[in-house]
């Protein structure tokens, strides 16, 4: 896949700011610290391109960036952490039951966690909820430079069981300091984007 085009459209705390439904999206979420920024930047070719809004806790927003004109990738700040404020999680649960279940173009979720850990309560409470709505995932172990050769195939497993992964869904093997995934991440992509 070559970017020709890889730009941050606007943060979004409110619905009334999406961006008019256009290109497919493609939601990015996981905990904080995961990998996410890196995923984004690695996918992309861009360095720096994912650092927008990522101040954890204040203000919970979608960030949209527009791929070659023609997806959205559609960036959830990271989960996960206990010095946000309960009453901002409850708003940004709204904020995302809204968005799961009133945005037409969306066309699947890209889910990072940590490859070398049991998935949090954090990580399967997201993948049950997007599950919920009937949105196709994509589980991107990220990390895997940190793996031993012998715990890939066993981490992959206990992520799999943990998060009573769905084996319609793609499960990818992601480094980006490695460069690894990335062809992979791209065609389960294209694939529910219909590109
Ligand atoms: P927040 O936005 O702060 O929640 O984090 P994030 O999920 O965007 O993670 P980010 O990409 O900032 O990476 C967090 C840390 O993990 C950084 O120190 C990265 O260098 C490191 N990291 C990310 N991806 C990889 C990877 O594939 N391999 C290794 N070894 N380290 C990684
Ligand atoms: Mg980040």
């Amino acid at each position: 896949v070559k970017i020709k085009k890889a730009e941050y459209i606007l943060s979004a705390a409110w619905k009334s700011q999406w961006p008019k439904e256009s290109f497919p999206e493609m939601c990015l979420a996981g905990r904080s610290n995961v990998g996410k920024s890196s995923f984004i930047n690695a996918m992309l070719s861009r360095n720096g391109l994912a650092k927008v809004s990522s101040t954890p806790g204040k203000t919970r927003t979608l960030n949209f960036f527009n791929v070659n004109d023609a997806l959205y990738f559609v960036d959830v700040p990271g989960y996960g952490y206990a010095k946000v404020a309960n009453n901002v999680t409850k708003q940004f649960g709204k904020t995302m039951d809204e968005y799961i279940s009133e945005r037409q173009t969306l066309r699947g979720f890209i889910l990072l966690v940590d490859y070398r850990h049991k998935p949090t309560k954090d990580d399967v409470m997201m993948y049950e909820f997007v599950k919920h709505h009937g949105v196709p995932v994509i589980v991107v172990a990220t990390k895997e430079d940190k793996l031993k050769r012998n715990d890939l195939k066993k981490n992959e497993k206990l992520i799999k069981d943990t998060l009573h992964f769905d084996p319609s869904d793609t499960f990818i093997r992601f480094s980006s300091l490695k460069k690894k995934g990335i062809q992979e991440a791209w065609n389960a992509i294209y694939e529910l984007c219909d590109l």
